[in-house]
């Protein structure tokens, strides 16, 4: 295994998946340590929110929004799940309640951890589209505009096209079975 994709690629992806279950314990024990459990009950509802708002890429994408930058909102959606997924994983998957949300977690374990992997697929899908960018700028077309285009171009790849076969239908069960224990939990109040 090559020198350079370990360290520029595998480690920092790993590293950053490895946060997810340790920082959550770290969190968890300083917590309740301090007394203040509760604030995990809490970081269900504000990891749900961030991914909802994470998702404003999706809408972009999909013309159903125009604000923003579609690069930049992938950004945005890296980032913001990210964190959703580590505030998720200190609210459900620290302690065992129930078999549902600790599939949920299971499930937003392997879609993030497929959204780490897609980021460096669209990275190369990105670069190996570095002619069209140049014939891009050569037509005048802004920053924003090719930002637009050369994601929509790569995104087109074959190996983006596999690599959504697990992100897309990952997430649908994560949401299938976080609306069940938020449905079950609004039931049980
Ligand atoms: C570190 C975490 C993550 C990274 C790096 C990441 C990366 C990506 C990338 C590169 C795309 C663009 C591909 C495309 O538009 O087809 C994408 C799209 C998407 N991601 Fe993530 N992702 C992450 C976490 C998540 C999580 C936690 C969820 C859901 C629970 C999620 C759900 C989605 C969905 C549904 C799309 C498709 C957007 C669309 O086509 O409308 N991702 N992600």
């Amino acid at each position: 295994m090559p020198r350079t994709f370990l360290l520029r690629r595998l480690l920092p992806s790993a590293l950053l998946f490895l946060a997810l279950p340790v920082g959550a314990v770290g969190i968890d024990f300083l917590l309740h340590a301090a007394g203040a459990g509760w604030i995990g009950e809490w970081a269900g509802p504000l990891g749900s929110a961030l991914l909802v708002v994470s998702f404003a890429y999706s809408l972009r994408k999909r013309r159903l929004i125009r604000a923003g930058n579609p690069a930049a909102l992938l950004r945005v959606h890296e980032v913001l799940s990210w964190t959703a997924a580590l505030l998720l994983v200190v609210h459900g998957g620290v302690h065992f309640n129930a078999w549902i949300p600790w599939l949920g977690i299971l499930a937003l374990l392997v879609v993030t951890a497929s959204g780490l992997a897609g980021r460096h697929l669209l990275a190369d899908a990105r670069r190996a589209l570095a002619a069209a960018q140049a014939e891009l700028r050569a037509q005048s077309f802004t920053e924003s505009e090719i930002g637009e285009r050369l994601i929509s171009l790569a995104l087109l790849t074959g190996a983006m096209q596999r690599w959504r076969r697990v992100h897309m239908p990952v997430t649908a069960v994560f949401a299938g079975l976080a609306l069940v224990h938020v449905v079950a939990t609004i039931l049980l109040w």
